[in-house]
């Protein structure tokens, strides 16, 4: 059994793992800058500290086999002023860049990373049906430069005998956080709709399918370097819109133009105005099996108790 760190566990994607391993019998050391709220997390393995500055939590995490880093302010909970921004950016630079120097610079047991990043690092379209891989190269526009600048502080090329991972993370649908109880809303309310032309791209995966990737990663080492994880059968928006709107036997009557939605998110609206079509390479190169490789599985999945 493994003994794993994780920085930013609290978070959507850290409590789905940490449940995930623990139920499999791993140790798993979870680092936050907060006293998470009661019944969220058992206080167990919990330790206190901002990944951005050096702590005693860096001895624990020398001391595990396995590194997950998630921390980072988030995307969506506020408007992007440019204080917001570079927080966005500074939070998950210098926390990834500390691990990368700690790991340099002193032994430790640790045997792999897996650092997360985004899939806007492909950058973000209007409406544009390229299929991208890992291997294709970082586009343009602010959440592009923040996951190259994301990726770059892992450093692998210091860090001999450490399995370097950039989990490339697609947007992740859960039942009850982040984007899809956001899209749902509206439709549950009959006013569901579509944004902009809908061509922009949503490269999604369910949230099961992201832990048992996450693990599969762990496990195998041919996987190094940028992974992308998100399911095989990306959608564009207006097909994400069809498979919700009929899944929650709702209408999908609307239209609402990107400049109202700009009006109401600002900047940040780019975010439901535009995508990218991102495929798992990696994954499908190394035989990972999807549990939900189509949205009307995932969203049959996770509407599943939902009442009419
Ligand atoms: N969810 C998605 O669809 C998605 C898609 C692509 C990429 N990702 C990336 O994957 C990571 C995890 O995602 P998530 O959805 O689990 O995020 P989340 O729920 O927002 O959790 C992120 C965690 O990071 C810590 N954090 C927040 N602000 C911070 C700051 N300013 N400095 C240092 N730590 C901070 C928080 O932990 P404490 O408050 O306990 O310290 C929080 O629990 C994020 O970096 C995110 O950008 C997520």
């Amino acid at each position: 059994m493994a003994q794993i760190f994780i920085t930013g566990g609290t978070g959507m994607i850290g409590r789905a793992l940490t449940h995930f391993w623990r139920k499999q019998g791993h140790t798993v050391w979870i680092l936050s800058r907060s006293q998470p709220k009661q019944g969220v997390l058992p206080e167990e393995g919990l330790l206190r500290g901002d990944p951005c500055q050096e702590g005693d939590w860096l001895t624990r995490l020398r001391e595990c086999e396995v590194v997950v880093s998630l921390a980072g302010e988030s995307i969506v909970k506020k408007s992007w002023t440019p204080k917001q921004k570079e927080q966005i950016r500074q939070s998950r630079v210098q926390s990834t860049a500390l691990i990368a120097k700690t790991l340099a610079e002193t032994p430790s047991q640790v045997k792999v990373w897996l650092s997360a990043s985004g899939i806007g690092y492909y950058g973000n379209y209007e409406a544009n049906s390229t299929e991208f891989i890992e291997g294709d190269k970082a586009g343009s526009g602010f959440l592009a430069q923040v996951a190259l600048d994301w990726e770059n502080a892992t450093q692998p090329e210091r860090l001999s005998g450490i399995r370097v991972v950039q989990t490339r993370i697609g947007i992740v649908l859960d039942r009850s956080e982040g984007f899809l109880p956001i899209v749902s809303r509206p439709f549950r309310y009959y006013l569901g709709g579509v944004i902009g032309t809908g061509q922009q791209w949503i490269s999604w995966i369910h949230i099961q399918d992201l832990v048992r990737l996450f693990d599969w990663i762990r496990e195998n080492p041919a996987l190094s370097g940028p992974v992308n994880i998100t399911a095989p059968h990306p959608v564009t928006h207006w097909g994400f819109c069809q498979t919700l709107a009929k899944q929650l036997h709702r209408p999908c009557s609307f239209r609402f133009p990107p400049f109202l939605v700009k009006c109401v998110m600002g900047e940040k609206a780019e975010l439901a105005t535009h995508g990218v079509r991102v495929i798992p390479q990696k994954a499908h190169e190394t035989g990972f099996d999807f549990r939900f490789p189509t949205l009307p599985e995932a969203l049959a999945d996770l509407l599943s108790s939902e009442t009419r």
